[in-house]
């Protein structure tokens, strides 16, 4: 079956971690940001395949412009590493340099290109904005104004947090549904604690696949999001309370939230794709931030693309509630009474609530997920 393929036919595998001694330490050096070093690491360990280096100019503007690499594969987001200009004269085509993270070198480049983005135009294609108070946008034009590209090779692993155990590569992950006798699985993305409606979601996708690979993104999110070592736990409590353990897999998604919407819907899919997935659901206002976007618009974006040359699935839900006259989670498509009985509390409703020590109803989130997040909240709180 094609569609469990990697996206583009193979995974890609860049890490070289014994050959540490081979580079030199006095090559030159770029520094990346923790979003550049978690993408340096998912081109490496295949999450990104195609992939093998930060994108050139060619797959850069094809991507912006059309969603897709120069060679005509689907790929939303440009993937790239920006330097200052200063930086950029200081490097040569053809040269071998190091990618160093405070201090230490993670991997090496071999840089074949140096361009200059237009970052308007990236922002309007990819963002569909230019407004500075969206977070994607913001990071954009805060990045440096150079990019450089060419393949890269991982050689040393970023460090994990306490939830280690939990980074799989996706030869690993594809290694897993394997052993556990899955031959349709559904990715799910998620950067917040899973409530209820995204366990209704998931639940309906189980009805018709063999399992659910539930992959929370832990990198780089905005400082208002619900930090991940504390959603890792309410996660594991979650599962082991509602959910049957041979149908779930919960491991990580180390990558930086874009807030890209409709276009990281795309992204998210292909991602999951080269993790193994077979499907990929997508709900309301998917990786959406704000009101930039249209609550289906991730949705619709699929629509420039044949489930064959993306081969991965979409599975489309809409926006999903408790509802207190139907005594049952539901959506518009199966829900007859008015939103008057729905229980709808916005992320930034939930998350004030939290930090208040109040609990959102039990409509709304599974009490033992509630307890973790209040509790998280306030060592948070505490520690800073
Ligand atoms: S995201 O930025 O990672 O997409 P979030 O964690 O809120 O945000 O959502 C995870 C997935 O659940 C996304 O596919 C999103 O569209 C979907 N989703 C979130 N809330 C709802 C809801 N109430 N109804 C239907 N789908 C939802």
């Amino acid at each position: 079956m094609s569609q469990n393929m990697p996206h583009g036919g193979k995974l890609v595998n860049r890490a070289s971690l014994d050959s540490m001694e081979d580079f030199s330490l006095s090559l030159p050096t770029v520094e990346l940001d923790y979003a550049e070093l978690s993408d340096l690491e998912l081109i490496a360990n295949g999450g990104y395949s195609p992939l093998e280096g930060f994108m050139g100019k060619a797959d850069y503007d094809s991507v912006v412009q059309n969603m897709r690499l120069a060679n005509g594969l689907p790929w939303s987001l440009p993937i790239t590493l920006a330097v200052d200009h200063e930086k950029a004269t200081e490097l040569n085509i053809g040269e071998t340099i190091n990618l160093v993270h405070k201090g230490k070198i993670y991997g090496v480049m071999d840089v074949q290109e140096k361009f200059l983005p237009d970052k308007r135009v990236e922002a309007e294609m990819v963002y569909r904005t230019m407004d500075m108070d969206h977070a994607g946008v913001s990071k954009l034009f805060g990045r440096s104004d150079v990019y450089v590209a060419g393949p890269i090779t991982l050689v040393k692993r970023p460090k994990k947090s306490k939830f280690a155990s939990y980074y799989l590569d996706p030869h690993e992950t594809r290694e897993m549904f394997k052993t556990l006798g899955w031959s349709t699985i559904v990715g799910f993305q998620t950067r917040n604690p899973v409530h209820r409606a995204h366990e209704y979601i998931q639940k309906a996708a189980l009805e018709i696949v063999d399992g659910l690979f539930l992959n929370p993104l832990v990198g780089e999110t905005k400082s208002d999001d619900i930090p991940s070592d504390i959603r890792m736990k309410s996660y594991q409590a979650l599962l082991k309370n509602y959910y049957p353990q041979d149908r779930v897999f919960l491991s990580v998604f180390p990558a930086a939230m874009r807030y890209a919407g409709p276009r990281e819907a795309i992204f998210h899919a292909i991602v999951r794709k080269n993790f193994g997935c077979t499907h990929f659901i997508v709900g309301r206002d998917h990786a959406g931030v704000g009101d930039y976007y249209g609550t289906y618009d991730a949705q619709k974006i699929f629509d420039n693309f044949t489930e064959d040359e993306l081969g991965i699935k979409p599975l489309f839900f809409e926006h999903s509630f408790y509802c207190n006259k139907c005594e049952n989670m539901a959506s518009s498509k199966t829900c007859p009474h008015d939103s008057e009985d729905h229980v709808i509390l916005s992320g930034t409703k939930v998350r004030e609530m939290l930090k208040n020590g109040e609990q959102p109803p039990k409509e709304f989130s599974r009490p033992e997920v509630v307890e973790i997040l209040i509790q998280g909240m306030k060592e948070t709180d505490t520690s800073n």
